[in-house]
């Protein structure tokens, strides 16, 4: 067992056995002793690490810790409100022991409220929900932990994710797969917050970043829809994945095509109409098994009436992911400055998709992502890529009435 998945282990085991014993019996004394000593041993090779607890996994940093799949803990620290912990330096016995005492009361439903909280002792563990970033972890370690007060949501750790990845596409070492998915997990952390779904999208600022901030929104709006549509949480991210690589094969596009301000030339749409299938090819290339990415990266510019591009010798329907996928990117590319047109305003953006549905987009997907994007206008939040936290107040009433995410009726 690696270290991180023998501490939380022993953790668990600790919180369990809190439930039979009180404060100072030596069983519980010892269990803690162990969550202690096996965080000590994670400590000596990882200083800091950061635990996110999402649906039945576990991530430490970005990674899934694949021997605590199904880790039946997760869920349960996630609902008591310990989505994330992090380690900010060497954690005391006395500190571990008083998180514990707090993660039980949290699990056992006696919930503290956020005034208790705040007086908490210094001590190196924060806690919180998900969608919170520490602010560079260790600059304040005397904080007590990540409060609820205060939602903040960040993409600045997908922004490099994507950016590297790229990158290394580009150096042709190939497709990351685990860095993919775990920008997607993050990215959907990102959006389900405590008690509302937001649907956080990056706004551009120069235009080389286009490809870097089109891929997230893309990835955020199609997992959204899928979603909105009643599709479970391993499609949904199957199908932000293929969102987030839809347009892989641009690397291999010149940024001054990419960006250039005027018409383009024959030749110059011929290098751009390359893009689908190149993107397809680097992906099975890398990676056999995201075959579905692979479909949608070659027909996300494919029209339900034939048209578009790569053109199709034989008339044939796209599967659903890049149906999904191909209204989600002309709305995104809409919705942003190019160097040949200003930014749309979404419900100018979202009247073309509505006039497209049918010949262009698949006519319910694209209804669908209409209806959603109308009932959720108040859950975007657009971020600006240099500043891509949003700090959100909770404390202040929420102005959104639904809850979750749900299909249409
Ligand atoms: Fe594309
Ligand atoms: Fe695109």
């Amino acid at each position: 067992m690696t270290p991180a998945a023998a501490f939380l282990n022993a953790m668990a085991q600790a919180l369990s056995t809190m439930t039979l014993y009180a404060a100072g019996h030596p069983a519980r004394e010892r269990a803690i002793d162990r969550a202690h000593e096996a965080l000590s041993e994670l400590q000596d090779d990882l200083p800091n690490p950061r635990f996110t607890f999402l649906g039945g996994e576990v991530l430490l940093g970005r990674v899934p810790l694949r021997e605590l799949q199904h880790w039946a803990w997760s869920p349960r620290l996630a609902e008591a409100g310990i989505q994330r912990l992090e380690l900010l330096d060497r954690v005391s016995r006395d500190d571990l022991d008083a998180f514990l005492e707090e993660a039980y009361q949290r699990l056992a439903e006696t919930r503290i409220d956020t005034a208790g909280l705040r007086q908490g002792r210094p001590s190196n563990i924060r806690y919180g929900e998900v969608g919170i970033r520490g602010e560079a972890a260790g600059e304040e370690s005397t904080s007590e932990e990540l409060v609820t007060a205060t939602l903040s949501y960040s993409l600045g750790d997908e922004i490099e994710g994507i950016s590297w990845l790229h990158g290394e596409v580009k150096e042709g070492r190939g497709l990351q797969l685990l860095e993919a998915e775990a920008i997607v997990r993050s990215l959907s952390v990102a959006m389900h917050g405590d008690q509302s779904y937001l649907i956080p999208l990056l706004q551009l600022k120069e235009y080389d970043q286009y490809t870097v901030t089109h891929s997230l929104n893309v990835a955020v709006l199609t997992m959204a829809l899928a979603e909105f549509l009643g599709l479970g949480p391993r499609e949904v991210r199957t199908f932000g994945i293929a969102g987030l690589l839809h347009d892989l094969g641009k690397v291999n596009v010149p940024e001054e095509i990419l960006n250039k301000p005027g018409r383009l030339t024959e030749q110059e749409r011929r290098v751009i109409f390359r893009h689908p299938s190149d993107g397809a090819r680097i992906i099975l290339e890398s990676q056999h098994d995201l075959d579905l990415a692979a479909v949608v990266a070659y027909e996300h510019h494919i029209r339900v009436d034939g048209g578009g591009y790569p053109a199709l010798r034989y008339r044939r329907s796209c599967h659903s992911a890049s149906n999904l996928v191909h209204v989600c990117d002309v709305f995104d590319a809409l919705r942003t400055r190019r160097p040949y047109r200003e930014a749309w305003p979404a419900e100018r953006a979202l009247g073309m998709i509505e006039a497209g549905a049918g010949p262009e987009f698949d006519r319910e997907i694209a209804e669908t992502f209409v209806q959603m994007m109308r009932r959720w206008e108040g859950r975007v939040a657009d971020l600006s890529i240099d500043e891509p936290t949003l700090e959100l107040d909770a404390a202040s009433p929420d102005p959104l009435a639904p809850e979750a995410p749900r299909a249409p009726a």
